[in-house]
């Protein structure tokens, strides 16, 4: 039987479905390939008995000038600030980004990063939308990636973030300095490392107070609105007795707002009421709020994504910024 013709790495890339960069980086065991593709590439090399030549195994994969950023969630305006912090850190230094929706869903989270790494860039910046350990093995690698806003305990993993906890104690304390000793709190999803961190600053405040935290005053809404409305609504049919909302991000207080004007409850006369995050729409309702250097957040990622990158820095950086109170109308003494 013939001997096959010399196979090429145009046949390799052809029978395994991936450009010649993905290629060249799994015959140069690069870290940043999806572990799917590289199966799928080493199948084709091993059908073609492919012989990389002198050539090509010297031949390193470029860097793109490429960066990923993966969000959880396009639709909520505290991201767009954080993205303009990267994408103004990026253009000055000639990368740019592509950005990833994974719609709060962790399953097309992990697509996005593996078709990030596919499409051969550089480094990743990632807003998990919950667990995130599918980067475990990236990370492990040495891969240029950051976490941002949440990040998880993960070994060689750098993070930004801001100091949720020191965030959310500002705000609780302020409405008990107010005289609201029963404050409705709407949580995010527990799961996430900014909402536990949160949790705890209230804690931290209702503890310094001597306020034991009520059960029935704890309510998750999921960062959105419709649930912060309806959960608001349900508190407020079985009549549980509260003075204050504290919102652990701005679009769950306006689902809040929204549930109590519905029930002729007037902010702040009858509810005095804080979110976090203060996203441009918050001015408008005059809503206190919780300001995340948010701007900056995006900024230091991309430019610790970047030392990464160029190997200024080897080992894992936490950068925590310092969140501010905004205070607006939304609050009265009680
Ligand atoms: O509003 C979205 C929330 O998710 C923000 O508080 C931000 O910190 C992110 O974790």
């Amino acid at each position: 039987m013939e001997s096959p013709k010399s196979s090429t790495i145009h046949d390799v890339a052809k029978r395994a479905g991936v450009s010649l960069s993905t290629v060249s980086r799994v015959l140069n065991d690069s870290a940043s390939v999806s572990p799917q593709t590289r199966e799928k590439v080493e199948a084709a090399i091993n059908a073609l008995q492919y012989e990389k030549s002198r050539a090509e195994s010297l031949k390193q994969p470029q860097a793109t000038q490429m960066v990923g950023l993966v969000i959880p969630d396009i639709l909520n305006p505290f991201f767009p600030l954080l993205i303009k912090g990267i994408e103004n850190a990026s253009k000055i230094h000639d990368y740019s980004l592509i950005l990833c929706d994974s719609e709060n869903d962790e399953t097309l989270e992990q697509q996005h990063i593996n078709t990030l790494c596919d499409r051969g860039v550089d480094g990743i910046i990632l807003i998990p939308s919950s667990g995130a350990t599918h980067v475990e093995k990236l990370v492990k690698k040495g891969f240029p990636f950051v976490f941002l806003d949440r990040f998880i305990e993960m070994e060689g993993a750098s993070n930004v973030t801001s100091d949720n906890e020191e965030g959310a104690y500002q705000a609780v304390k302020y409405l008990l300095k107010l005289g609201h000793p029963r404050i409705l709190i709407i949580t995010g999803p527990r799961d996430l490392s900014t909402e536990q961190a949160r949790l705890k600053g209230v804690q931290r405040a209702l503890d310094e107070e001597g306020i034991a935290s009520q059960a029935d005053l704890f309510v998750c809404g999921k960062y959105n609105q419709e649930d912060a409305y309806q959960a608001v609504v349900n508190v407020l049919q079985k009549k549980t007795g509260f003075t204050a909302i504290f919102a652990t991000n701005d679009m769950m207080a306006f689902g809040a707002k929204k549930a109590l004007e519905e029930h002729d409850l007037k902010i702040p006369d009858d509810i005095s009421l804080v979110g976090y995050d203060d996203i441009l729409f918050s001015s408008i309702i005059s809503l206190t709020s919780v300001a995340q250097p948010t701007y900056e957040m995006g900024r230091n990622a991309m430019m610790l994504l970047l030392d990464l990158i160029h190997e200024r820095i080897t080992t894992p950086q936490h950068i925590v910024l310092r969140p501010s109170m905004v205070i607006r109308g939304s609050c009265k003494r009680r």
